[in-house]
């Protein structure tokens, strides 16, 4: 039995790929995020329910961390880690002067995942064999946006982190990379629709066909259509799996985003 964490676990993204991955014999997942209430909604809908742990952790707490990884509960002598997803994030925009939110965006979506990794590195690099730190950037860090400059600093920071401790870890057997989603169907994308909504005095649904209308695919993913890659890069993992390993694969930034940007 091996355990795979997700930060950002109980909702949205994170939850569809807890959803996902607890399919799969051999893996024991360990679900993260600040409410403990909805990661244990989480954990009760999973597949061998038991198996799996909620903590209540904020990412940015680095004491915290590692001294919940290093503890009893998470038990990683026993059950080793293999596979980190650091999506934990929040969305939003700031603007400098009094009641700046840049301070905690960084804070959580770029120094919180920075955290999350260096602490799970020492128990990936005693696993055995290839394992995994993803992390959650997004299209935004391909493009600005007013308005938006601390979560667009955020999530373009986290590509140059990727690519740093890919060239650190990648020869010890963990492939480092990013996903960078467009528009999700989240709680996160929905505020975000929802004011622009309002700031343009149209309708929900109004503004969300216009968000779609730009895309070349005409249509947001869904959660579970990100969990599917993240299935995918992880798909050596688990008991008895047949799949191919990803092995080659490192500092890189998977973009899944409906061709709102194409590199
Ligand atoms: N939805 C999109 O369109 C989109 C596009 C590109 C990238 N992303 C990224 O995808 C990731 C997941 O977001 P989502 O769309 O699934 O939205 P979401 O449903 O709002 O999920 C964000 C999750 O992060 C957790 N979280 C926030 N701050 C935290 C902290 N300090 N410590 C631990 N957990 C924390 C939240 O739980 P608590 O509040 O309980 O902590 C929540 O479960 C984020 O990094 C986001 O930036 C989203």
């Amino acid at each position: 039995m091996n355990t795979v964490l997700i930060t950002g676990a109980g909702s949205g993204i994170g939850s569809a790929v807890a959803k996902s991955l607890a399919e799969r014999e051999g893996i024991r997942l360990v679900l993260m995020g600040r409410r403990l209430e909805p990661l244990l909604v989480v954990k009760r809908s999973l597949k061998n329910s038991q198996l799996h742990e909620a903590v209540s952790m904020d990412v940015s707490d680095s004491d915290a961390m590692v001294s919940w990884l290093s503890g009893e509960v998470a038990n990683l002598t026993k059950y080793p880690l293999v596979a980190v997803f650091a999506n934990a994030g929040i969305g939003g925009g700031n603007a400098f002067g009094e009641g700046d939110r840049w301070d905690e965006i960084i804070r959580i979506n770029l120094t919180g995942t920075y955290i999350t990794l260096m602490a799970c590195h020492p128990y990936l690099k005693q696993s055995k064999g290839v394992t995994h730190a993803l992390v959650t950037s997004s299209v935004l860090a391909r493009f600005g946006v007013p308005g938006q400059t601390a979560y667009v600093a955020s999530k373009t920071g986290l590509l140059g982190l990727v690519r740093s401790l890919a060239m650190e870890w990648s020869a010890d057997g963990i492939m480092v990379n990013a996903l960078c989603p467009g528009w999700v169907d989240t709680d996160m994308a929905r505020n975000s629709i929802q004011a622009m909504a309002e700031a343009q005095g149209i309708s929900y649904d109004q503004s969300k066909a216009q968000q779609e209308e730009i895309l070349p695919a005409k249509r947001i993913s869904t959660p579970a259509e990100i969990a599917q890659w993240v299935d995918f890069l992880f798909s050596g993992l688990g008991e008895g799996c047949d799949k191919a390993r990803i092995e080659t694969f490192t500092g890189q930034a998977l973009d899944i985003n409906s061709g709102s940007w194409m590199g």
